[in-house]
């Protein structure tokens, strides 16, 4: 059974299609690598032992997206792809309009034209979301029914999409659509053949703590240590992508077995400070992790954390890795890959 995985040479797409693969699916893999290297299929072959299909090109292109569910009829697509810099969106707003949710009508309008050729294909997709919706939430843990807002361009476009997709599932329910909402997605394949691949400075913690590690960079920058939290330093629900790659599985797998659609946290529901990541990729790479306490990042909340139980009643899913092996997963790809995919 083929799923359709556009952005599927990226971080997260990359590493659920190894998962649907071990699963017993065939996926296909949509890119046209903006954020993404063609190794990654070379990457794909080495851990599977199996070529994936790769169709190369953008979500933005309509008609090409309905030549290619034709031709390969997939039970279900994994929207992944769009652009996720949360600093850029505020820079360029358009760019995040555009190709989020452009690329989100796009899939929607190819996935309903198909449909309405051969009605025995069920459109069935599964989103990647965000806790980004919940905006700064007013406690944690985080539970679906929170009320959503957003800070950023980045978010809104989600926003923007979660709310279209129910709109086409309202208008026709032969839709089934399954919303992840991301918590932060970190690790790497235990392989250390793929991982996470920022290009320039990473934005996030976790690239930047390992890029620290391996010499790229001198010292780390903490935003903020006044918090209100045990340490004062930033509190994330930091989330293996083997785990988040399961979810995505079992999420598929519950669409095809039943009608309804649904919406799910997908987070470990245990936060982790700034500093305790930083001692914990210390401990996993035997390097130190030299760092500043620097003024708090605009934009950023005290603490954000998932409750994971819809997950697990309706997916029966839930996280299984620690910290200390996201950072040792981490640690093997960025050991062995210094400059990523580029060599
Ligand atoms: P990524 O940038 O590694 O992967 C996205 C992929 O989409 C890239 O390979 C890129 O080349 C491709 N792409 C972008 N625009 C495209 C287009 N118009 N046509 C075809 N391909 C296109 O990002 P990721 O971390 O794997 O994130 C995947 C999804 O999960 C994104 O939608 C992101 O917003 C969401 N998400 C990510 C995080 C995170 O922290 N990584 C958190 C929450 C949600
Ligand atoms: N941080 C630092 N120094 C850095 C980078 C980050 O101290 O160099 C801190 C931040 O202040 C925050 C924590 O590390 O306290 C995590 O920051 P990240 O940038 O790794 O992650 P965020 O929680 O800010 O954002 C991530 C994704 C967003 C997504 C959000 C909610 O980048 O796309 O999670 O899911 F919207």
């Amino acid at each position: 059974m083929k799923i359709l995985l556009t952005g599927g040479a990226g971080y997260i797409g990359s590493h659920t299609a190894v998962a649907l693969i071990e699963a017993g699916f065939e996926p296909v893999v949509l890119d046209n690598f903006a954020n993404s290297h063609p190794l990654v299929l070379d990457r794909l072959a080495r851990i599977t032992g199996r070529p994936v299909s790769l169709e190369r090109g953008d979500v933005l292109d309509t008609a090409w997206l309905q030549d290619v569910l034709r031709r390969h009829r997939p039970v279900g697509v994994i929207h992944f792809a769009g652009d996720k810099a949360v600093g850029e969106s505020v820079a360029q707003p358009l760019k995040y309009f555009h190709n989020n949710i452009g690329g989100a009508v796009s899939l929607m309008r190819a996935m309903s034209a198909v449909h309405a050729e051969d009605t025995t294909l069920t459109p069935t997709l599964v989103f990647s979301s965000s806790a980004t919706v919940y905006g700064d939430p007013a406690s944690v843990p985080i539970t679906e029914s929170f009320p959503r807002s957003h800070t950023n361009p980045y978010g809104h476009s989600k926003l923007v999409i979660e709310d279209m997709l129910a709109a086409v599932c309202a208008a026709n329910p032969a839709w089934r659509v399954g919303t992840l909402r991301y918590f932060n997605p970190v690790g790497a394949h235990p392989s250390g053949l793929m991982g996470e691949d920022p290009s320039g400075i990473p934005n996030n913690l976790m690239p930047y703590v390992a890029q620290v590690a391996v010499g790229q960079r001198e010292h780390l920058n903490v935003y903020g240590n006044d918090y209100p939290t045990p340490d004062g330093t930033g509190v994330r629900d930091y989330i293996h992508v083997q785990d988040l790659a399961a979810g995505h599985v079992a999420a598929i797998q519950a669409l095809l077995g039943r009608s309804e659609s649904f919406t799910v946290n997908l987070g470990t529901g245990q936060g982790h400070s700034v500093l305790d990541v930083v001692h914990a990729f210390e401990k996993a790479s035997g390097r130190p992790i030299p760092y500043q306490i620097a003024p708090r990042r605009a934009g950023d909340v005290a603490q954000c954390w998932a409750d994971p139980a819809l997950a697990l009643r309706l997916l029966g899913w839930q996280a299984k890795h620690s910290l200390d092996e996201m950072c040792a997963d981490t640690w093997r790809w960025q050991s062995a890959n210094p400059t990523g995919y580029r060599g």
